[in-house]
């Protein structure tokens, strides 16, 4: 029987390419976002290029009932879930004090709560079957703290963690759990969190499709994280072992926007 793959995240970016890469080993799909028409049109796509089956779920995970929905919602429908890519994720840049208390909390909501929700909710039936694979996508943000992303550099280091930590629970179970940890990479993600021009984004970004073909080995590998890229790699080692004030500082001066932008003083 074919494997079901669900993608959050899948109407751009990171996820439209994991669709792509399981829909390509013949994976039925559950593609999961806000966007309604680019999942429809996505999921045409997939079915006539691999003669997979792509059901489309429109789900807000930065809602309080949106994983819980989605979960019903599978059942409903009666399927189960083989491959959890839990993708969905944006990020916010500014001063903390100065950004929008709703859109903080939706952040959290997606990034950490959905992700957590999904997890909990899918790995029962994984675990029985013998068979399963989660893939979290984390992030190189979430080695370091983030001034001026500090809740989107919080909310990957709680990724990073807790997948490396579930990871070794399920160890002899035959289910998997694996963390990719991008650094800039080209998606909407800069636009949505408004960091197309700082200094992070400015120095390069690498291509999704890269990205997520290495992510994807890596979850049927089995490993518990892969972060991407000799660059990434360097930087996070770097990090370890630079003082911690120094650490923040160099982050802060990657996230901050230029002065010509939008100006963030200090
Ligand atoms: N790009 C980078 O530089 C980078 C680096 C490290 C880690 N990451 C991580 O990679 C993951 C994928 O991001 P991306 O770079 O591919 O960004 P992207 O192109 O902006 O894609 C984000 C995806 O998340 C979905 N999404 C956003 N809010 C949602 C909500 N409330 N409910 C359901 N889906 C929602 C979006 O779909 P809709 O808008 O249609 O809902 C979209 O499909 C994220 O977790 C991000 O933090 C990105």
């Amino acid at each position: 029987m074919a494997r079901t793959a669900l993608i959050t995240g899948a109407s751009a970016g990171l996820g439209t390419e994991f669709a792509r890469l399981c829909a390509h080993d013949k994976c039925d799909l559950v593609l999961v976002a806000r966007r309604r028409d680019r999942l429809e049109t996505l999921a045409a796509e997939l079915e006539t290029a691999h003669g997979v089956k792509a059901h489309v779920i429109a789900a807000d995970l930065g809602s309080a009932g949106g994983a819980s929905g989605l979960v019903s919602e599978l059942r409903t429908r009666g399927i189960s879930i083989d491959i959890l890519v839990n993708n969905a994720g944006f990020g916010t840049c500014g001063r903390f004090v100065e950004l929008d208390a709703a859109r903080e909390m939706e952040e959290l909501q997606l990034n950490i709560v959905s992700l957590v929700s999904l997890t909990h909710a899918l790995l029962p039936q994984m675990i029985a079957r013998k068979q399963g694979w989660i893939l979290n996508i984390g992030s190189t943000a979430g080695f370091q703290p983030g001034p001026y992303m500090a809740v989107y550099y919080a909310s990957k280091a709680f990724v990073n963690s807790f997948t490396e930590a579930l990871s070794f629970e399920l160890r002899g179970t035959g289910v998997t759990a694996t963390v990719s940890c991008p650094g800039a990479t080209k998606t909407e993600f800069a636009s949505v969190a408004g960091t197309d021009s700082s200094r992070l984004f400015r120095m390069g970004a690498s291509s999704a499709a890269d990205v997520a073909r290495e992510a994807y080995a890596a979850m049927l590998a089995g490993k518990p994280m892969i972060v991407h890229g000799l660059k990434n790699k360097l930087g996070v080692q770097l990090q370890r072992i630079s003082p911690r004030a120094v650490v923040r500082m160099l982050a802060a001066s990657l996230n901050r926007p230029p002065p010509s932008s939008k100006a963030l003083p200090g």
